[in-house]
């Protein structure tokens, strides 16, 4: 059992953070279909509740969703029986043959287990590479340092509330958000909290892994019609058909 997305977070995230999920995958959509890719699997790392999961199964895909969270795959094992669903870390699980992989909302940078390091990245680039059929395409974000400083915030819904407080250490390049859930239970509310390290990643350093790796890329500031707000960046990497 991880200490991420727990019970209560995995909920808020699918009830009150849907948005970011759900007006991308439109966009990825849009740009396998461009790309000739119109049907096969597509792996979503860090797939979360499923929201993309279920976007992909609609519009005739297959979908293998693999997170870290037990709470976040239980809701998606639901929202969608159609896929298959993994507990793994991205980092380590095993990408079979596909035609596209995913990773929507920043997965890459988190910081949830150790092995999270630059060697890493290049190390997953590799086996996704390698998991794609040739012109298979790896859609994914990131986030950028972005002096955000110091920031506090909350959101609510029916029945929960989140608190959060979020600090960039723009020289070490981490991300801290410490997350308070409020969900009702009976009569009062039951508290939890989780605390989540992030690396932040330079645009160029993602590009130039990819590029030695031997994909193609494109970054954007926007998965179709979806612009990402400033600090985040979207990646299309593309394998080229003549490897
Ligand atoms: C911001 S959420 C995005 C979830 C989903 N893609 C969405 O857009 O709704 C980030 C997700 O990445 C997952 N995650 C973070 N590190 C991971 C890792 N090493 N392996 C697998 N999943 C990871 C988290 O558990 C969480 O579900």
């Amino acid at each position: 059992m991880t200490d991420y997305y727990k019970k209560d977070l995995a909920y808020i995230h699918d009830v009150g953070f849907s948005d970011f999920a759900l007006k991308s995958a439109p966009g990825i959509i849009e740009i396998l279909q461009q790309n000739n890719i119109k049907a096969g699997l597509i792996v979503d790392l860090g797939c979360g509740s499923g929201l993309s999961a279920q976007e992909f199964i609609k519009a005739g895909y297959q979908v293998l969703g693999i997170d870290i969270s037990e709470s976040m795959i239980e809701i998606a094992t639901k929202k969608v029986p159609e896929a298959e669903f993994k507990v793994e870390s991205l980092f380590e699980t095993k990408i079979p043959p596909c035609v596209a992989v995913t990773s929507i909302g920043e997965c890459f940078n988190y910081l949830f287990d150790e092995g999270n390091n630059n060697h890493n990245l290049t190390t997953i680039f590799k086996s996704i590479y390698r998991a794609l059929i040739s012109r298979g395409l790896f859609i994914f974000d990131i986030l950028e340092p972005f002096t955000r400083g110091k920031t506090q915030g909350f959101k609510e819904g029916e029945d929960w509330i989140v608190l959060y407080e979020k600090e960039e250490d723009r020289e070490q390049k981490k991300l801290t958000r410490r997350i308070i859930t409020l969900r009702k239970e009976g009569n009062g509310y039951k508290r939890d909290e989780e605390i989540h390290h992030v690396r932040l990643y330079e645009a160029s350093e993602i590009t130039e892994k990819l590029d030695q790796v031997g994909f193609q890329v494109q970054s954007k500031n926007n998965y179709g019609k979806f612009n990402l707000l400033q600090g985040h960046k979207v990646f299309i990497a593309s394998k080229s058909y003549n490897q």
